[in-house]
């Protein structure tokens, strides 16, 4: 990377529609105890982390991504869990659809095509609800849902008056039937 280059910290996700990050959230504040709720309107499901990564190459991302072939995905929300190693509880489904696997190793295969750095870890689809959290309480039970996502969206990642602030860049849709 070209040290002077201006960076813009960005990642591909999965974006809930308001009305379901709403149903999320009211269930994390229940649950969290001590731990740090995500703010609504920040929920998510990350399908590459790309991390800093220099501005002039937004419009090749955005055209990189707009290639990517995948239907719409019917995802169930069916699991919560606690991860220890980073203290998060999460929700997520608990049989990746295939339509899900296909967007993630699409992107991804694109991305390593073009030489676009990412984060590597193998991809466990889940929406981090609670951070610095240290269990998950038995009750209020998760309800499962399902998530209908048609598509998915290139993210930047910004503070803004000292908070995280998510800003979508561009939508992609899912191609239909
Ligand atoms: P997490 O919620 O499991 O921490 C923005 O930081 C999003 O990118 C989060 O959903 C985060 O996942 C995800 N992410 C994946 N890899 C990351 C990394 N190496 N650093 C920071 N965030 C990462």
């Amino acid at each position: 990377m070209n040290e002077a280059a201006e960076t813009v910290r960005l990642f591909f996700a999965l974006w809930p529609a308001s009305d379901l990050q709403a149903k999320l959230a009211a269930w994390a504040k229940q649950v969290a105890g001590r731990g740090r709720v995500m703010r609504r309107e920040n929920l998510h499901l990350t399908l590459a982390f790309l991390g800093a990564t220099e501005a002039a190459l937004v419009p090749d991302l955005i055209a990189l991504a707009a290639g990517v072939r995948f239907a719409p995905i019917s995802l169930p929300l069916d699991r919560v869990g606690y991860w220890k190693h980073n203290r998060i509880i999460w929700c997520g489904a608990g049989e990746e659809p295939p339509a899900l696997a296909d967007l993630v190793e699409g992107l991804r295969a694109r991305l390593d095509a073009a030489g676009i750095g990412y984060d590597r870890k193998p991809f466990v689809s889940h929406v981090t609800l609670v951070r610095d959290a240290s269990g998950l309480p038995a009750a209020p039970a998760w309800i499962p849902l399902v998530w209908e996502a048609g598509d998915f969206a290139l993210i930047r990642s910004a503070r803004v008056e000292g908070r995280v602030s998510y800003q979508p860049i561009q939508r992609f849709a899912a191609q239909a039937g």
